[in-house]
């Protein structure tokens, strides 16, 4: 077992990203279906961010709906959108307690205006909390960020607002999604998937990847605290040699 003593505080991510993953088929492994493992992830997204709190990391984004679940059987994703308004009402004081922030990234006009609604409203009563940025990427796809954030900058190159010459790497990262947080540190996906999903391809280029077998539902403080174990053992070289980052 780790302890949270075991964990170096001066070490943490600052920015850690997850990509929940395996609720359907924890539903499935025990008879009941797919609405029952969403419904029991719930209890990890409050489990995770409340320890992620506590430990002091900064910056926490989950990808909870990507652009390429719409795509799913509409029963699936009315009881997803119903999911995330219900979890939002009734987490908004766990939020509270905790200090939390709440913000979103993703192409939310796409969302029902009720969930939006919702939304939009948790990420205002928030807005002030200091301790911890929670992002929930919703209706989120990174291809989708970098079309609209190049629509963004031509219409700006069009209108004499920025020059072409001036593009570079900051003027790209301020019109994403993500544009007010740091670069990823550490990307946890479970469920024994190993891809990224289209989630935040720009944004994890030197993240460290954790990968579990672990499905969303069962994920606990335990497996969080081996993955940034993990982390704190990695050398992050950024293109250097060893020699130079001792
Ligand atoms: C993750 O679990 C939740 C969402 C993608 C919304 P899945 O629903 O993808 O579960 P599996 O991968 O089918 O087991
Ligand atoms: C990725 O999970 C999206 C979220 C966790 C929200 P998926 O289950 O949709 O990913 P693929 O399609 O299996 O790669
Ligand atoms: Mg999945």
């Amino acid at each position: 077992m780790i302890l949270e003593e075991q964990i170096n505080k001066d070490n943490l991510p600052k920015h850690l990203a997850i990509i929940m993953d395996g609720n359907g088929r924890w539903a499935k492994q025990q008879g009941m279906i797919r609405a029952f493992g969403h419904e029991k992830g719930t209890k990890s997204v409050r489990e995770t961010v409340e320890c992620c709190a506590k430990l002091g990391i900064e910056n926490l984004t989950l990808y909870a709906f990507s652009t390429e679940n719409w795509n799913r059987p509409k029963l699936e994703v009315d009881t997803l959108m119903n999911l995330l308004i219900k979890s939002l009402k009734k987490e908004l004081k766990t939020l509270q307690k905790n200090e939390i922030r709440l913000n979103s990234i993703g192409n939310l006009s796409l969302l029902p205006t009720s969930a939006h609604k919702e939304l939009l409203e948790v990420i205002n009563k928030t807005k002030e909390n200091k301790r911890m940025t929670l992002t929930l990427a919703l209706s989120y796809g990174s291809r989708e960020e970098l079309v609209s954030a190049i629509k963004t900058i031509c219409d700006k190159v069009k209108n004499n607002i920025i020059s072409p010459e001036s593009i570079d790497e900051t003027i790209i990262n301020q019109h994403l999604y993500t544009h007010n947080l740091p670069d990823v540190d550490l990307l946890i996906r479970t469920s024994g998937e190993h891809r990224i999903s289209n989630f935040l391809l720009w944004q994890i280029a030197y993240a460290e990847l954790f990968f579990t077998d672990v499905l969303w539902p069962d994920f606990r403080e335990q497996h969080l605290y081996e993955a940034i174990i993990s982390y704190q053992k990695r050398e992050r070289r950024f293109g250097k040699t060893s020699e130079q980052i001792k």
